[in-house]
């Protein structure tokens, strides 16, 4: 199995990591616009390799795409990332020339590949690579459900000071303030958040996820990318290994939860296949409000995409 990842910068370069070490596929290409700092990357985590004990095969392209042929998964992570006062969204100028080009690239070397889209606005830039793949939509998708759900999940543990793993959540929306996390689908070992979290206490947990990638850009003036690199890898791992798990993904609808045409934060099931069911929970009436708040405010930065008359 082989996996391209492109833009080797924090979070590409995090994700390749995590897929050497965890040796989930043969070889992983790492590709990346800037001269030689992919190649740079590539050899440094291979020279890991006696070290933590891999043998997954690293490559790097200063943006050579046929290196990255016949890749079963491919992760686009270039694109710029937020600084301090910026919003995921005032990214969009930039990131949708640099999303579009890179998937025509990745889809001539690799016709049958899954995409997992990381870069920001993420739920629009996944979008845009739909619409320059112009493959199936259950083999392209965005990756920000893994990464806001860890971050709720880890901030109940800490909460409860008990171990993450045993956290189990469900968050759905669009990967932006109006993220919809959702106590209700929220346990502890199988017991219901609810009965060991204060109601108010729950609320500032929703809250601070909400604003989680936030709080991690004020600390280092760039944005996180170990979690993120991390739930990228995740994704790639369910695919590669055809694990069929549920994660929520950022997949396209087709009238499920009442919506069509839009990219969204949904759980679904990962496995060879890409997304090869969307999962449509009964939501009551308040979580499915706050769900179309949520799809109402990517469709307002889709539009700003279409008005750049890119496709
Ligand atoms: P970074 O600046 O560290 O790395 C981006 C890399 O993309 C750079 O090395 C750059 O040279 C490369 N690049 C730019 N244009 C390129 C092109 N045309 N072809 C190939 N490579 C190109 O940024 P970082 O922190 O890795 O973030 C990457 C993206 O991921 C940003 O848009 C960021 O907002 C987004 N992000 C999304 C998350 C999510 O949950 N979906 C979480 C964290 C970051
Ligand atoms: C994050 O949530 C900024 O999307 C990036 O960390």
């Amino acid at each position: 199995m082989k996996v391209s990842v492109i833009g080797a910068g924090n979070v590409g370069a995090t994700c390749a990591n995590v897929l050497a070490n965890r040796e989930v596929c043969n070889e992983v290409v790492l590709l990346d616009i800037k001269e030689n700092y992919a190649e740079g990357k590539a050899l440094d985590m291979w020279e890991t390799s006696p070290i933590t004990y891999f043998d997954t095969r690293l490559t790097g392209s200063t943006n050579d795409y046929s290196k990255t042929a016949g890749s079963d998964v491919v992760v686009i992570t270039s694109g710029l990332p937020r600084k301090p006062g910026m919003s995921r969204d005032d990214l969009i100028a930039t990131n949708a020339g640099i999303v579009k080009t890179v998937t025509e690239n990745v889809i001539q070397y690799s016709p049958d590949a899954i995409i997992i889209c990381v870069s920001n606005p993420l739920d629009v830039m996944t979008y845009c690579a739909y619409l320059a793949a112009n493959t199936s939509s259950n083999k392209v998708m965005g990756m920000a459900g893994i990464l806001d759900t860890a971050r709720y999940r880890s901030f109940f543990a800490m909460e409860l000071n008990c171990s993450p793993k045993d956290i189990q959540a469900v968050l759905m929306g669009g990967h932006g303030d109006t993220m919809v996390p959702l106590p209700r689908y929220t346990t502890v070992s199988g017991i219901p958040v609810t009965e060991l979290v204060s109601a108010e206490r729950i609320d500032a947990i929703v809250e601070r996820t909400k604003k989680g990638g936030g709080e991690i850009v004020n600390l280092l003036g760039t944005s996180g990318y170990y979690a993120p690199g991390a739930a990228a890898a995740q994704m790639v791992e369910a695919i590669v290994k055809d694990q069929k798990r549920i994660f929520p993904v950022c997949a396209w609808l087709n009238g499920e939860y009442g919506m069509d045409n839009i990219y969204l934060g949904v759980p679904v099931v990962l496995g060879k296949g890409g997304i090869e069911k969307i999962i449509e929970l009964d939501l009551n009436k308040d979580e499915m409000a706050l769900l179309e708040d949520s799809a109402e405010a990517v469709r307002s930065v889709c539009s700003v995409l279409d008005d750049m008359k890119l496709f």
